[in-house]
């Protein structure tokens, strides 16, 4: 099968032309993992996780600014973002949260990446790969997500198989929560199992391991005691929620990422005009209405058709009709002075308004994670 590239970028446009832009504020990630980190035990190791290009902010300059932060540890979700983040320079620890095809093992020793097996069929195949050094591997219970993890009858062996494989060297024991945010109790019982299961093992010093469970959601809500001894954190860093109580301390933290777009036109129109495809909005009254460079060919979700407003000289301009695939329409009847060119905020600050992600995944029912992660390659990230 052909490949083609996939960058827009066209050589004919020398100076960028920015009709929609995200800015990542790397010092605002590097001071939410200092105020993060002021509220863990101060020998825990944070495994920042980068998956899906840092969550959509930019993998390597997300990196890059981790480690100037001082984090030595990161995970991924495949060897491919595991690889690129070695061939970036990152010399830490890069763990692969998920399982991996039988045809990405290789690239496990050729960019000392570090597994974490559910099954003694993984552990076969991460045996069988030709090494010199053991390769660190860590083990997952499934305590109640049922989707990876050893089941916890099966995870004693499993343990056992990689403590006694010659080539391989076990780092860690981790799980994973499935309502960490919503199920107090569910998160408890899985908690519970985890520590419970660690008590009963013989013949592993948990001490010389990384034990992790906690994602941003468990690190806000429970206990940080050992034998925990790492966390695994994505969303806190990038700045969501923004105001959190960390075991009694409360700690504010910086929006990472801010989103915008530019006015392309307005036009004056009567009453009964119907707005764009499929007449959603029809006007009740004479208003001017605008068109804003962006729609979900650049990952703006459909449903901010519904609600949802956006920022233009520091005032809500409500959107109106759906969004298309590059532009969506919004009322600025009561903002005077709008130009075509105006810059215009999705997400962030203009003037005394702000629209917050959470303001923003209210308008277009998506997830926090969600939305960074859709924008697409039109939208070039900007990095203060
Ligand atoms: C296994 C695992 N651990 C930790 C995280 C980080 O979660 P959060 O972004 O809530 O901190 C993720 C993210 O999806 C994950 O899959």
């Amino acid at each position: 099968m052909e490949t083609r590239p996939t960058s827009l970028a066209t050589p004919t446009i020398t100076k960028p032309i920015h009709r929609n832009w995200a800015e990542v504020d790397l010092g605002a990630l590097k001071y939410n993992i200092e105020q993060i980190r002021a509220t863990l035990p101060a020998s825990f190791t944070i495994f920042c996780v980068v998956k899906s290009d840092a969550y959509g902010h930019g993998m390597i300059p997300v990196s890059q600014a981790l480690r100037e932060a001082g984090i030595t540890h990161l995970a991924v979700a495949n060897v491919h973002e595991g690889a690129v983040l070695r061939q970036s320079g990152f010399t830490g620890m890069i763990l692969i949260l998920g399982p991996l095809l039988k045809e990405e093992d290789p690239f496990l020793i050729r960019y000392e990446l570090t597994p974490i097996v559910s099954s003694l069929a993984e552990v076969k195949r991460f045996e069988a790969l030709e090494k010199h050094n053991p390769l660190p591997v860590q083990v997952k219970l499934d305590t109640g997500m049922a989707r990876t993890g050893a089941l916890v009858k099966d995870a004693a062996k499993l343990i056992k198989s990689v403590q006694a494989s010659p080539t391989l060297e076990l780092t860690g024991i981790a799980t994973h929560y499935s309502s960490a945010r919503t199920d107090a109790e569910y998160t408890q019982m899985q908690r519970s199992c985890f520590l419970s299961f660690l008590a009963s093992l013989k013949d592993v010093d948990t001490d010389k391991l990384l034990i992790h469970t906690d994602n941003s959601q468990s690190i806000i809500r429970l206990p940080q005691d050992p034998p925990m001894n790492a966390v695994r954190l994505g969303l806190l860093c990038y700045g969501h929620p923004e105001s959190v109580t960390i075991h009694e301390k409360a700690i504010q933290l910086k929006p990472v990422l801010s989103l915008h777009s530019r006015i392309l036109s307005f036009k004056d129109l009567p009453p009964g005009s119907s707005i764009g495809y499929h007449r959603a909005h029809i006007l009740k009254d004479h208003s001017r209405i605008a068109l804003v460079s962006c729609g979900y060919g650049d990952g703006i979700p459909a449903n901010l058709s519904y609600g949802g407003y956006v920022l233009v000289r520091g005032q809500r301009a409500p959107v109106c009709g759906l969004v298309g695939m590059d532009i969506f329409a919004v009322n600025i009847t009561d903002i005077p002075g709008v130009k075509p060119g105006d810059p215009v905020t999705l997400i962030g600050t203009q003037g005394e308004e702000t629209i917050t992600l959470n303001d923003f995944c209210e308008h277009s029912g998506r997830g926090y994670r969600e939305v960074s992660c859709l924008l697409t390659q039109r939208v070039p990230r900007l990095y203060a």
